[in-house]
């Protein structure tokens, strides 16, 4: 087994007070708590109160994964924030969040977008820092602020998604415990699959894009289904067989929180029960890229999850970008 490079020194989350519920969606479109419960898993999520931002939810998991490591804001050397719902277009969420949690004025900070695999994605970039010693300390964030880029009269995709926010800060290892490795994928043959068309340079906000919604999300939701299938059990088998880790040695997996029918064809197709998938996805729905570090942080919090155990992480996203990462945790 290759020795670990970086570990996650501490967690944290973050999740709005307000809880919407299956029945709530009734009143609003064509759905039903059935037909939500029986495709997707889902029986609430979380929804950000007026005025509350995507860099004061990342602040708040931000200051919570850094008390659990011990470590102060002055102690960061680098902040990567993922995100595809970003406060601005212009800053950076990551300036904001340096800002709001008290870090160093000179601390790298910055945004990347690989939509609901962003977490893997950060974990995979903070490994590169803390192993090259460009970074010491680094915090990465997955948040997302979906409520706010929703068409709520589609009942396609209203009624899948969440707002939260969770953080982890990637150090040095100094031991047997640490991240073993990550794989990073993207297929930009499925750009149409899933978007939110309008508001970027390609087509700037007008009255009418606006008008026609095209500033919310636009999924065809069965192109996805499949792509997260296929592609988080080929990452996921990637990941094992890299490291010479048997199904049966995966104490957890903790995946992208997107549907719980992915995930039991992903448990099928990897050879790990579901009973061992570390789920929260009927609380909080997709919350993209805040879903992996939300779960983790409250299998941790909760004593689920437990220092030296071995650790599978899976994500698919917007893109479709996706990836794995196994860890001993
Ligand atoms: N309530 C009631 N009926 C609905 C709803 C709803 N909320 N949404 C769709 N339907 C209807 C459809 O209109 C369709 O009706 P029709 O047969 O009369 O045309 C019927 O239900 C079946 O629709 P399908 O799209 O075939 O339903 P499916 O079983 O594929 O489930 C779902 C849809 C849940 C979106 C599924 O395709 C899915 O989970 N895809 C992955 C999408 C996803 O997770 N995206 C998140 C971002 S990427 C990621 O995180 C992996």
């Amino acid at each position: 087994m290759p020795a670990p490079h970086s570990r996650i020194l501490g967690t944290g989350h973050y999740v709005p007070e307000r809880v919407l519920t299956n029945q709530e969606l009734e009143a609003k479109v064509d759905t039903s708590d059935e037909w939500i419960v029986t495709r997707t898993g889902i029986h609430e999520r979380r929804i950000a109160a007026e005025g509350e931002t995507t860099s004061d939810m990342a602040s708040a998991a931000a200051t919570r994964a850094l008390e659990a490591a011990g470590l102060a804001a002055t102690d960061l050397d680098l902040i990567v924030i993922a995100t595809v719902t970003p406060d601005m277009q212009l800053p950076s969420t990551a300036c904001f969040v340096q800002s709001k949690i008290g870090a160093r004025r000179d601390c790298p900070s910055f945004d990347i977008a690989a939509a609901c695999a962003g977490f893997i994605y950060g974990l995979d970039l903070a490994d590169k820092f803390v192993r090259t010693g460009a970074a010491k300390n680094v915090l990465v964030v997955g948040v997302e602020l979906l409520s706010r880029v929703m068409n709520w009269d589609d009942r396609t995709t209203c009624v899948l998604f969440g707002d939260g926010a969770g953080a982890a800060i990637v150090g040095a290892s100094d031991g047997e415990r640490g991240l073993l490795s990550t794989h990073l994928y993207a297929d930009g043959g499925f750009t149409q699959s899933l978007q939110i068309p309008g508001g970027g340079s390609a087509e700037p906000p007008t009255a009418s894009t606006v008008a026609e919604g095209r500033h919310t999300v636009h999924m065809i939701g069965k192109d996805i289904f499949k792509a997260a299938v296929k592609n988080l059990s080929s990452a996921s088998k990637t990941a094992l067989e890299q490291n010479g880790i048997a199904a049966d040695d995966v104490d957890w997996v903790v995946p992208h929180q997107a549907n719980l029918r992915i995930l039991g064809g992903v448990s099928d197709r990897v050879g790990i029960p579901l009973d061992r998938f570390y789920l929260n996805l009927e609380r909080y729905g997709n919350t993209s890229s805040a879903s992996i570090p939300i779960a983790l942080d409250e299998g941790v919090r909760k004593g689920d999850i437990k220092p030296g155990q071995t650790l599978l992480m899976c994500a698919l996203g917007g893109g479709v970008a996706w990836g794995s990462a196994a860890m001993r945790f």
